[in-house]
């Protein structure tokens, strides 16, 4: 085995390399042609997800080979290291361990912790959708708005949107993130203070952000209080630091915790999730960690050749380190997805975004990829374009459920439509439209040669452009719960990979620091000459002395 961070000079890298340049001659529609057997050949059924990656520039031998460096880079014994609680966040010593948030057993002191954590949320929810929990005024809590940013904001939200049709009557949940203050103002409008509840999440609460909006919404009740003790009553805090969330003015009782073991882009299943229960019931969270759970025990159980985070890992790998692709597009075809794809950049982009070593040596090969995308069918009218017949090559993964959890007269032919168009995006961009089809299309409707000649190359699509298709029966919260637990074991496997660690993210760290600076400079009435000139330019711009 070679050592972690010099996966470049495995053998089965080495074999990649020389396998890559046969195939890349090769055609997919060619490959499909040669193999009847190959949807069942290149898919795998894990628990609640089908992924069917056929449609890729690989044969039997590309996954021989990708398996081959994923047993080369110890991807069997990581897996078992991270369950087992190692300290595989090397920089700031810590393990990972969301999977304990969703573990049915209540045995290691993490899911002990997990479990009683739970208890409180189930008994808080409760305590609200029952309408126990009253404002200041004695009236039910109506909305909840949540405080946060990064992982503590992306992972609720997105989750909160998926789950639109599990809806509570009673509750309806709002996020507030940025530190733009129009954030909060129009989330704000027209919410009741008397039956307005915060969840201030901040895992350090430190977070610029977070507080500055913290103290926005004090502002906001503040005048319909009599007394400053009732601000208690509008205020829950999800933090790790129960001093910093109490000299908030958070009752003590009222914090929840989230523990150094879970990275703030794997923390939804924690109290991070609160609004997610209160937003929807208890039950459907716990559905969602079920779901997660299944996925934990197939990553952990399953062989590497039938592991679907593995593959999908590898897959990820092939392209950005043999085909030199830049980027990876996410495609849900279910609306109520349209914030996966900003959730899966923090989970894969804060996570991968490395270019040391877990040693610390200069990065040889490529770190993940740039992630992006939106919901279908909208992102067909407007960036699938550049997919079909830009020079770019970008792996798509397509998520789709096969019934709608929509049931109003015509959903299902509505349904169906979606999923014809899903289907026909990722058959069109394998197969294309060669110059000869275009060509007899053109000449049947009556073209002349010289128009032909002059229109036919750009109607010409070129295809074999590779994607992934996930699909789920339909998207359940336990659907859900396997659907991003199997991308957080895909950026694991991919970091073990690569020989990064996938759990510290100290980059974002110097823009924080840089603010502070900058803050003050803004602030204050002094012509500012101490940074670059642009700064500098920007600053006297803002000051209205340019
Ligand atoms: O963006 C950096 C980050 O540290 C994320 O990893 C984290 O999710 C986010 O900030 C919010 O942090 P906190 O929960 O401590 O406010």
């Amino acid at each position: 085995m070679s050592s972690p961070g010099r996966i470049e000079t495995s053998h089965a890298w080495q074999a990649l390399k020389k396998h890559q340049q046969q195939l890349s001659k090769s055609r997919i529609s060619d490959l499909f042609a040669g193999d009847p057997d190959r949807f069942d050949n290149f898919s795998l059924q894990a628990p609640e997800l089908l992924l069917d990656y056929s449609k890729h520039l690989i044969n039997a031998e590309t996954i021989e080979l990708l398996v081959e460096l994923a047993n080369q880079a110890g991807v069997k014994a990581a897996i078992t290291a991270m369950f087992a609680g190692h300290l595989i966040n090397n920089t700031e010593q810590r393990p990972a361990l969301h999977m304990a948030l969703r573990s049915p057993l209540n045995q290691s002191p993490e899911e002990q912790a997990a479990h009683n954590t739970l208890a409180k949320i189930g008994a808080f929810v409760e305590s609200i959708q029952s309408g126990e929990w009253t404002g200041y005024s004695g009236k039910p809590i109506t909305d909840v708005i949540n405080i946060g940013i990064g992982g503590s904001d992306l992972g609720p939200f997105m989750v909160y949107e998926a789950l639109t049709p599990f809806h509570s009557s009673k509750i309806r949940c709002h996020f507030v993130s940025s530190a733009d203050p129009s954030h909060l103002q129009q989330t704000l409008k027209g919410l009741n203070p008397e039956n307005s509840l915060f969840v201030i999440a901040s895992k350090t609460f430190t977070t610029l952000e977070t507080l500055q909006n913290a103290q926005a919404a004090k502002q906001w009740l503040r005048p319909s209080l009599s007394y400053d003790k009732d601000l208690a009553k509008h205020f829950v805090a999800v933090s790790s630091s129960i001093e910093k969330a109490t000299a908030f003015g958070i009752n003590e009782n009222n914090v929840f915790p989230i523990w150094d073991w879970v990275g703030g882009r794997y923390s939804l299943w924690s109290a991070i999730g609160l609004p997610i229960a209160l937003g929807t019931s208890m039950q459907y969270f716990l559905d969602l960690l079920d779901g997660a759970h299944k996925m934990d025990e197939h990553f952990q159980n399953s062989s590497l050749e039938s592991n679907m985070p593995v593959l999908m890992a590898l897959l990820n790998i092939w392209y950005l380190n043999f085909f030199g692709v830049e980027s990876q597009v996410i495609l849900p075809y279910i609306q109520n997805l349209h914030l996966f794809p900003t959730f899966l950049q923090q989970l894969d982009m804060e996570s991968l975004g490395k270019s040391v070593t877990k040693d610390g040596d200069p990065l040889k090969v490529k770190s993940g990829g740039l992630v992006w995308g939106s919901a279908g069918t909208n992102c067909q009218h407007s960036f699938h374009q550049l997919l079909h017949q830009g020079t770019h090559m970008v792996p798509a993964d397509f998520i789709a459920s096969a019934s709608s959890t929509v049931d109003i007269a015509g959903s299902e032919e509505q349904h169906n439509h979606l999923l014809a168009n899903c289907f026909a995006q990722s058959q069109a961009l394998m197969q294309g439209k060669s110059l000869q089809d275009v060509e007899a299309d053109l000449s049947g409707l009556g073209y002349s040669e010289a128009e032909i000649t002059a229109l036919a190359p750009h109607k010409v699509i070129s295809g074999n452009k590779p994607s992934s298709t996930i699909m789920m029966k339909a998207l359940t919260p336990s659907a859900l719960g396997a659907l991003i637990a199997v991308y957080e074991h895909k950026v694991y496997a991919q970091s073990v990979i690569l020989g990064i660690n996938a759990f510290d993210q100290w980059g974002v760290e110097l823009g924080k620091a840089l603010s502070k600076e900058l803050f003050q400079a803004i602030s204050s009435d002094e012509i500012c000459d101490k940074f670059d000139a642009s700064t500098n330019g920007l600053i006297k711009y803002t000051k209205k002395i340019l």
